[in-house]
């Protein structure tokens, strides 16, 4: 049975691919290493945390001594390296912990394979990475996997420096490497500090809905089960070095999308039509806010038929009934630490 290590794969995105290897691979023994930082949570696992191909190990990527000993003791033949520190807003406030975890702890996990691996053949580092390393976009556009990197927050300098490092060692070392760049992902299991959740979130308690700036930023949002489709089959199908854009075809102007959120809120939570709308805030823009994100995706669609499946309006309302059944999930993970850190942030603007 050959071992797959999936890093961060109690977060969001995590979750979703931990699922779809352990449920559709039984041939694979799934490692999930994660350090189970605020983002994480097992209980995004619940429903597969038994399953006899699956097992969770706790540790920190940007501990190399352990990741050295983890792979003297595991037999691993691939790595799907999620684990990140991955909010923008947190990256501004404190850029020292996204360079520790996203660029010392991605070269970590590549030494760690580098030394176990004594041959290529058959193995493979699978990195998982973002449409920000690309910049922003003006008002046309879209950004291929040739566009030139221009990372602007510490959060996308972080991952373009972590995916130098990858090709890097693919192109020194011969390490066999593929790279995807998806669009902003939305769904179940997403912390709420992200735009999404945190607007649920607040509609819910009738608390303000914080817009940065006039609203008009634009990102291209994909469901997140459409992404762990997306990483699968890349895992399976995708060609040694190669890079793969993944995007909804899906760009919304966040006042626009949060409008649309309103509305499903309001027909969900019957109340009256504009309750929620009442809630959108303008606050103080975020340092160096991206205007625009969007992804020409033409090469996973035509080298690995892939395309979205769900339309938004469809993924939105799946997500909203998802928060909407899972409150008590949502109130242990945003009380404590997390809650007074909003409080501070939403105070600062
Ligand atoms: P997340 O913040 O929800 O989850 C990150 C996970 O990594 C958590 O479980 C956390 O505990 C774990 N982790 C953090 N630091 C760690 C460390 N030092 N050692 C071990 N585990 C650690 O993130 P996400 O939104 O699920 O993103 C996952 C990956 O996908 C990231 O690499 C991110 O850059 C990338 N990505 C995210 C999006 C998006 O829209 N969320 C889009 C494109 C790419
Ligand atoms: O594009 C992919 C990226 O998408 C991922 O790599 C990141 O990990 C992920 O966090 C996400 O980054 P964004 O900064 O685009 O996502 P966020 O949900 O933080 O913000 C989405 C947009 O909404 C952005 O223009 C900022 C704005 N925003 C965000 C928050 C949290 C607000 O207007 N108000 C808010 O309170």
């Amino acid at each position: 049975m050959k071992t797959l290590l999936v890093t961060g794969g109690a977060g969001f995105i995590g979750s979703h691919v931990v699922r779809k290897m352990v449920l559709d691979h039984p041939e694979f023994h799934i490692i999930n290493l994660d350090q189970l930082t605020y983002a994480g949570n097992l209980e995004n696992l619940t429903d597969i945390q038994d399953a006899p191909n699956y097992r969770f190990i706790r540790g920190n990527i940007v501990d190399g001594t352990f990741l050295e000993k983890l792979f003297q003791e595991e037999e691993i033949h691939g790595v799907i390296h999620l684990a990140a520190e991955s909010h923008v807003d947190r990256s501004i406030a404190d850029p020292m912990s996204f360079i520790n975890t996203n660029i010392v702890g991605t070269v970590n996990l590549l030494n760690a394979c580098r030394n176990a691996w004594k041959d290529f053949e058959g193995k493979l580092f699978y990195h998982i990475s973002t449409d920000e390393v690309y910049g922003s976009l003006g008002s046309s556009g879209l950004f291929t996997e040739d566009t030139a990197y221009d990372p602007r927050s510490p959060y996308s300098a972080s991952k373009a420096s972590s995916d130098h490092l990858v090709r890097a060692y693919h192109h020194t070392y011969g390490m066999p490497i593929v790279i995807s760049n998806c669009s902003n992902n939305y769904g179940p299991n997403q912390f709420p500090e992200k735009l999404i959740p945190l607007a649920i979130n607040n509609i819910l308690q009738m608390k303000p809905i914080p817009i940065y700036g006039k609203g008009e930023n634009v990102r291209d949002w994909l469901y997140v089960e459409d992404h762990a489709t997306a990483i699968e089959l890349i895992f399976r199908k995708g060609s040694n070095g190669r890079t793969y854009n993944i995007g909804g075809l899906n760009e919304w102007q966040n006042i626009d999308l949060i409008r649309l959120l309103c509305k499903i809120m309001d027909e969900k939570l019957e109340r009256e039509s504009g309750t929620s709308e009442g809630l959108i805030t303008y606050v103080k823009d975020r340092a160096g806010h991206d205007l625009r994100y969007a992804i020409d995706s033409t090469r996973i669609a035509e080298e690995l038929d892939w395309k979205p499946s769900l339309n938004f309006e469809e993924g939105l309302a799946r997500t909203v009934t998802w928060y909407l059944e899972n409150q008590e999930w949502m109130q242990r993970i945003t009380s404590g630490v997390y809650q007074s850190y909003y409080d501070q942030q939403y105070r600062d603007r």
